[in-house]
Formats: structure tokens, sequence, C-alpha cells
């Protein structure tokens, strides 16, 4: 039994057999096929934060493949508010094959897959988001062929999408660049893990927006302030005001895609000119979230 709550929990050829089911699947659903690879089972999503695409993706994918889902939003008594996680995770793993949790805390999250019979999927927390990379990936394969010696540029915060992207382009043998103000950039034990684990991920960090992009394959960007950290909007606000991805920036690298996990601030970290214009491919990004996932639930689920 396998659990995916860090990035680096699936290995790089892992990673390429996720991709193959994926790829698959995707286009006997472009072609108006669903196959049933895990009917009668059931996927649990327990989220602490709200959701559009991984809620929604997870659930449509889930039927997709012949199975269904359960909802558990804050009502549910989850993270200690009605009992302890570790109940509630035996308790739960009880009923369904797999568990998707968005949680406020990473710690949650470790405890419930600590406590859990089945597998547990990192649906986001503040720490890292798996699912979301993997889709990132995955977008940019089909545009680029090959990931290894490219470069994805993230323009922002060094938040949880961003250590997430990071951990990937360091397996996948990419360049990842984080263009933020000083006090965003990843922090000195996140540096130490990656270093750690993948002691050749090539990460460089810097305050130039603009040179890290120059050559990038890709330049991403996600929300200055993320879910929980709303109280520091107006301080985020200002920091990053000059860490905008708008057309000045993109055309300094006119061969890049645009992508966003989405949420999208319009306004703020990209203008709507960026979002909406020729380079961006933020609906294919969201979109391919349910066929990676559905690659990965077949590939947790039939082990
Ligand atoms: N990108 C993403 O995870 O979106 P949601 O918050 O809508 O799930
Ligand atoms: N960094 C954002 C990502 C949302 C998908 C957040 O955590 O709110």
């Amino acid at each position: 039994m396998r659990h995916l709550i860090v990035p680096e929990d699936i290995s790089a050829s892992e990673i390429e057999a996720i991709f193959a089911v994926s790829q698959d699947l995707q286009a006997k659903y472009n072609a108006g096929r669903r196959d049933a690879l895990l009917p009668g089972r059931v996927l649990a999503l327990v989220f602490e934060k709200p959701s559009l695409r991984t809620r929604v993706s997870f659930q449509a994918a889930m039927v997709h493949l012949g199975g269904s889902s359960v909802f558990l939003g804050e009502d549910t008594g989850f993270a200690g508010s009605r009992e302890s996680i570790a109940d509630f995770g035996r308790v739960l793993s009880q009923y369904v094959d797999a568990i998707v949790c968005r949680t406020k805390s990473h710690d949650t999250l470790v405890s419930l897959a600590a406590a859990s019979s089945v597998p547990v999927i990192n649906g986001l927390s503040d720490y890292c988001h798996p699912c979301q990379a993997l889709a990132d990936i995955y977008t940019l394969r089909s545009h680029v062929g090959r990931v290894a010696g490219r470069t994805l540029t993230f323009v922002g915060d060094g938040n949880n999408v961003a250590r997430s992207l990071a951990i990937l382009c360091g397996q996948l043998g990419m360049r990842f660049v984080l263009a933020s103000p000083k006090d965003y950039r990843f922090d000195a034990l996140f540096r130490a893990h990656v270093q750690q684990i993948l002691p050749n991920a090539e990460i460089v960090e810097t305050t130039d927006p603009i040179a890290a992009v120059e050559g990038a394959a890709v330049v991403y960007t996600d929300v200055w302030a993320s879910m929980g950290q709303e109280q520091e909007r107006a301080k985020r606000m200002a920091a990053f005001a000059s860490f905008q991805v708008n057309e000045t920036l993109m055309k300094r690298c006119p061969d890049a895609i645009f992508m966003h996990c989405l949420p999208a601030r319009r306004g703020e970290e990209v203008t709507d000119a960026v979002i909406d214009g020729p380079q961006s491919v933020v609906v294919e990004e969201a979109a391919n979230r349910m066929h990676v996932q559905k690659g990965l639930l077949a590939w947790l689920l039939a082990r």
C-alpha cells in the first residue's frame, strides 16, 4: 500500500508509469470511451479548505473509472474537532478504498496517512500539492516532449505549489528557477531536504524575474497569498508588486508556455492579457488534473 503525501513519494520511473496510464485513459476519454478500471471502488475526499479543480476532477475521475466518491467537508469533525485524527483515519479507511485529503496543516495529513489502512493522497496542504505538480509536468510534456534539461521558472511565492514543482523538476532532470522577493524564498529546511533527497537537482533562486524567465520552457505563477494567509494579504501585495506576470515579462520568453494552478487573482500575480493570451495553457492544465489523477488512482489501487 502506497500513499502520495509529498511528491518524492513517487519515483521518476513510477511517474512515467502513471503518465502512460493517464495518456491511454485520456485518449479513450477524448474518443468518448470510459474504462471501468475501478468498479465498485470508493474514494473519500476529506477537505478542510475550498476546492473546485481537485474536488471535482477526483470525483469525475472515479465515476469515469466505474467507482464512486464521497465528499466530507468540515462538518465531518476532521482534524480533532470531534475525534482524534487517528480514530478518524482508522475508521474511514474501513469504508473506502482510498482517501484524498486537503488540510490546513501538513502534519494532519501525515497523521491521517499513518492511521489509514488505504492509500492517502495529498489534495493540497500548506506544505505541498503533489497532484497539481504531476498534472503540470504532464501538460508540459504534451507541449515540449522530453522535459529533461528544460527550465521551469516560477515567478512568485515559494509556496506549496512551488515546492512541489521544484521537487518534481529535480526528479525529472529539469532546472527550477524561483523568482521571488527575498523573504518569500524557500526556507533553509526545504533547501536542505532537497539537497539530501535530490543532490543533483538544479534549483536557482533569484529576485530578478526578467532574468529568470529568459530561456524558460514554462513561466508559472500562483496567488501571492495562499489559503490560510488571508491576513497577510496587504503585506504580500506590496512585497510582490514587481513580480507580476504580464505581457512585458512574457515578451522576454516568446517560446515559453504560461501556467497557473488556478484559482488566479487576475490583475495581481497575472494579467488578463497573459492568462487569456496565446502562451497560456491554464485550462488544458486544469483539465489534465483529471486525466493524471485517473492514472494515479489506477496505479495506486491496482497494487
Ligand atoms: N489548483 C487547485 O488545486 O485548484 P482547487 O483549489 O480549485 O482544487
Ligand atoms: N497556493 C495556493 C494553491 C491553490 C490551488 C493555495 O494554497 O491557496
